[in-house]
């Protein structure tokens, strides 16, 4: 497995991978790698002939420096699980190789950034959109393989590539989940064992209102009613928003949802002992899919 730090060094192997025919996949990543990162490299293997996985926890878009400074960084055994993987090259920038000193570009895609995440972590769709723009200009990928677990995240790079006419086929991959449904995520390092029990209201509101929906229910307020009772269980999680929003424009949905509809929720889980601001957050979303009305 070849280690790359640096653009040209990375930019040299991919025009080498086209040159022999190889067709490349690229998994953006910020390490702490788990089984769903895992899911991605396995899928990017099946769409392509060589693997290139990049490793870069990108300053750009968190918007509080106390997330970025404990993002979980244990390098060495995500080169062990990259390895596990059977991936090709790994990358693994210093800040100052993506952002030179003196950066000032910026990729920003407008609409699909604004609501959920985007109001809620400002800016953050602008490092996204900017970072993996560098990460394909650098990897020169002819797919990048990206999880549905940030589903919006995922719309974002689907309209910059439109957008900006980047020949990149983006791939989307389900969400990888623990037994008892967790959504994998990074920071779940950073839950106890009672936070990480609550915490599980989220996978669970999801599926009272798949339930609902595929019981027959379309009233966006009865839907949410049955979101809120699930999320009322757990003492420690403090809601930041439980939306449903068109799956393609992310426009809010009223009244009774008319086809697949977006449940997005995100939230904060507090310590139990911790001071205030020791919170997780965490995210996770469902496509819900009523019923066809022949099937009613
Ligand atoms: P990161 O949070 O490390 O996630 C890297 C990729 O793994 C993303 O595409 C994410 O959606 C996917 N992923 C994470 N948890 C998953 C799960 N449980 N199931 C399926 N896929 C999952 O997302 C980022 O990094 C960054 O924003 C990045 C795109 C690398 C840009 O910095």
């Amino acid at each position: 497995m070849r280690l790359v730090t640096t653009v040209g060094e990375l930019q040299m192997w991919a025009d080498a991978q086209r040159a022999a025919g190889r067709r490349i996949a690229l998994v953006p990543t910020m390490g702490a790698l788990h089984a769903g990162h895992r899911a991605l490299c396995d899928e990017a293997r099946r769409r392509a002939d060589v693997v290139v996985v990049s490793i870069f926890v990108n300053p750009t878009q968190f918007d509080q420096s106390a997330d970025l400074e404990q993002y979980p960084r244990p390098l060495e055994s995500d080169l062990e699980t990259c390895r596990g993987a059977g991936v090709d090259a790994v990358f693994t920038p210093g800040v100052g190789e993506l952002y030179p000193e003196g950066s000032q570009t910026w990729v920003e895609v407008t609409e699909v950034s604004r609501p959920l995440e985007g109001r809620s972590r400002p800016g953050h769709f602008r490092g996204v959109a900017t970072v993996v723009s560098k990460l394909f200009l650098a990897a020169k990928p002819h797919v990048a393989v990206f999880g549905e677990k940030d589903y919006q995240q995922l719309a974002v790079i689907r309209r910059m590539v439109r957008d900006l006419g980047f020949d990149v086929e983006i791939a989307g991959h389900p969400i990888v989940r623990e037994a008892d449904g967790l959504a994998l995520s990074s920071r779940n390092v950073h839950l106890d064992a009672e936070m990480r029990r609550q915490a599980l209201v989220l996978s669970r509101a999801l599926d009272a209102a798949e339930r609902a929906v595929s019981g027959g229910e379309r009233e966006v307020r009865r839907i949410l009613h049955a979101v809120a009772l699930e999320l009322g269980k757990a003492p420690l999680l403090e809601l930041d928003y439980a939306e449903l929003r068109d799956p393609e424009t992310f426009d809010v949905v009223s009244g009774e949802i008319p086809g697949p509809t977006l449940l997005a929720l995100a939230a904060r889980l507090r310590k139990p002992d911790g001071p205030p601001r020791a919170t997780v957050r965490l995210i996770d979303n469902r496509v819900l899919q009523p019923p066809t009305r022949s099937e009613e």
